[in-house]
This record gives structure tokens, C-alpha cells and sequence, in this order.
């Protein structure tokens, strides 16, 4: 059992978070990370309406009691979603914990907060996340460079990130990006984080709702099978490396704009790949952590994997390193 300040924040047993993720943060895989201990995270904007999203709030009731969240990620359109709406369904549904994401959190924040909702801002840098917290955030989720979606474009990896952010950071942090075993759990309190936030290993396991062939994709690729495009958008997004990503990348080279490669990353495309299980039919988001997926685990199954490997390591690997540099001391 590792208790930390976020576990206590938020009600949960285990300091491991299912973060937003488009088309996949929905009811079935929410209650699954929710039963499992960890905190889930249903991603509001999958659902097409507001009113779809107290649909969802209430089936994912129906399959846990135990504590979940839902995501709100904030980004810029040119025909943005009813952001008021969705937040005001959140608030009604009585939800008690959201992840935000995105740019200009503080109106939401702000309103969340009238409701004693507990709030988890995202963010990919030290400043945003010191600004997140000066807005009265109640914890930072910060991203590093290896993560899958928006790492920004300080490039900054985890490494160096998350130690910098826990040195500036007062409330509780939580490391995300490239996390997905428990040496990675250990790693990251280590660097002074209260926990692990996790989008691609989420993504493959059991109870995840996208096509079983893309789950295998992800366990057969490996660190390298990713791609940044919109890199000279200056909107990076890190996708899985395919004939769409690779061909967006190529024509970015060339100097394409937005409008050249609308059609190639489409949402709607996106979603088919799920649907259809053809990982070349569209974009779809996937970090560097591949690398470290070999299996397809219940939600269950993967956390108390987690939390036994980290725990086995702190027990036994660095007390006995300790323990050894001791007798040698003594000898
Ligand atoms: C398929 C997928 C979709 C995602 N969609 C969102 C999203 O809509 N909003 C958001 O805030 N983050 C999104 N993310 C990012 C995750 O919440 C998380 O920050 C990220 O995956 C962490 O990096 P990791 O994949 O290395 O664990 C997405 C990630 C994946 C894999």
C-alpha cells in the first residue's frame, strides 16, 4: 500500500491515474480503473452532447461505487464545443473530481471550484503548472516530453520535468508521460511525484473500448514507433507512427499547412482506426511507453501488478542495496 497526499486528495487507494483520452475514456474502462483502486477518468468531449455525458456519468455508476472523475480538455477551434455546457453537466451529475487540460483553465476552475469539485490541471511545463496552482488548482498532472497527445513544445523530458516541477510545485504532483510499470511508479516518487498519471497503458488492456488489433499494434511497437506532427503548427501532438502520421510529418517538411493535411488527420478518421482496428486508417494517440508494453492485462490485473513490482522494488532491491553498502561499511 503507498499512500500519498493525492491518494488522500482524492479518495483512492492506489497513486495511479487513467488520464483523459479521446474515444477511449469511457464508461466500461473508467469503472475498471475505478474497481481496480486507481483513479479513472471518463474524457467528456468523446461523448457528442452534453447530454450524453450525464448518460455516461450515470452508466459508469452503474458499473463502480468508487471514486471516478471526468476530463475536460480545453484546446483551440475555430468552432470550440459548448465548453459551459459540459462543464455545467459535470457539476450536475455531482461529480467531485475533473481533470483539466488545455489552455485558460481559470473560468472553469473557477466554477468547479464553487462546487467543491477537486481539480487536476495537466499541463507540460513548470510555468503553467505554478500558474495552475495560483488559480487554486487542488493538483498538477505534468506531462513530459515522452507522453501521448499535446507535450507542448518545450521538449522538456520527465526526467528533468518532474523533479523541477516538484521543487516549485506545493500541492500534490503527479508524473505523466512514458509511465507504465512499477519501476516507472517508483521513479516518479522518487523525483518527488505523488503518483503516476498513464494514457497508453490504460489504452491496452482488457476492459480499453477500441479494436483488439490495436491493442496488439501497440504491444508490437516499440519506443520508436511514434511521430510528432503539427510539430510547425507549433501544436505538437505525438501519435503512433503510421502511413497517415509519417505522410503528415513528410508534407509539414514541405512546408503543407493546416488546411493541406485537414483531411489526412480528421477526428473522424481517428475514431475509425478504433472502431475498425486498421491502425493506418487515421491519427490516433500513442506515447513512447509502447516500448514497455508486452501484454493486454485487465485493469486489475495491471495495477496490483504495479503496486506489487514498486513495492518489491522499494522492500527488497533498494533495501537490500542499502543494507549491502552497509555491511560493506562495517566490514
Ligand atoms: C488515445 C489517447 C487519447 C488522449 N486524449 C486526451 C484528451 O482528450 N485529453 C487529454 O487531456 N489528454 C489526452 N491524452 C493524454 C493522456 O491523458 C495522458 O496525459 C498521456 O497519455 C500520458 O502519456 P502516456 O501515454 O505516455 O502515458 C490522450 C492519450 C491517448 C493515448
Amino acid at each position: 500500500m503507498i499512500k500519498t497526499r493525492f491518494t488522500e486528495l482524492v479518495g483512492i487507494e492506489h497513486p495511479i491515474v487513467q488520464g483523459g483520452m479521446q474515444w477511449v475514456g469511457r464508461a466500461e474502462l473508467v469503472a475498471a480503473v475505478a474497481n481496480a483502486g486507481a483513479l479513472g477518468l471518463i474524457t467528456a468531449l468523446t461523448q457528442p452532447t452534453p447530454e450524453d455525458l450525464t448518460k455516461e456519468i450515470a452508466r459508469c455508476r452503474d458499473l463502480t461505487d468508487k471514486p471516478f472523475g471526468v476530463n475536460l480538455t480545453i484546446l483551440p477551434a475555430i468552432k470550440p464545443p459548448p465548453y459551459a455546457e459540459y462543464r455545467q453537466a459535470i457539476i450536475e451529475a455531482g461529480i467531485k473530481i475533473v481533470e483539466t487540460a488545455g489552455n485558460k483553465p481559470q473560468e472553469h476552475v473557477t466554477e468547479f471550484k464553487k462546487h467543491g469539485i477537486k481539480i487536476i490541471h495537466k499541463c507540460t511545463s513548470v510555468r503553467h503548472a505554478l500558474s495552475a496552482e495560483r488559480m487554486g488548482v487542488d493538483a498538477i498532472s505534468i506531462d513530459g516530453f515522452e507522453c501521448a497527445g499535446h507535450p507542448g513544445e518545450d521538449d522538456t523530458p520527465g526526467l528533468i520535468l518532474i523533479p523541477a516541477a516538484a521543487d516549485k510545485v506545493k500541492i500534490p504532483l503527479i508524473a505523466s508521460g512514458g509511465f507504465g510499470d512499477g519501476r516507472g511508479l517508483v521513479a516518479a516518487l522518487a523525483l518527488g511525484a505523488e503518483g503516476i498519471n498513464m494514457g497508453t497503458r490504460f489504452m491496452c488492456t482488457k476492459e480499453s473500448p477500441i479494436h483488439q488489433l490495436v491493442k496488439e499494434r501497440i504491444v508490437a511497437n516499440d519506443e520508436r514507433e511514434t511521430e510528432l506532427i503539427f510539430r510547425t503548427m507549433r501544436n505538437t501532438s505525438r501519435v503512433a507512427k503510421n502511413a497517415i502520421s509519417t505522410k503528415v510529418v513528410a508534407m509539414e517538411k514541405e512546408g503543407a499547412k493546416f488546411e493541406d493535411v485537414r483531411e489526412l488527420v480528421a477526428g473522424a478518421r481517428g475514431k475509425m482506426v478504433y472502431a475498425t482496428g486498421d491502425a493506418d486508417e487515421g491519427i490516433w494517440s500513442a506515447g513512447q511507453v509502447q516500448g514497455l508494453i508486452h501484454d493486454i492485462p485487465t485493469c486489475a490485473e495491471l495495477v496490483s501488478r504495479i503496486m506489487r513490482d514498486a513495492e518489491a522494488i522499494m522492500q527488497s532491491r533498494f533495501e537490500g542495496m542499502l543494507s549491502g553498502a552497509q555491511r560493506q561499511a562495517a566490514e
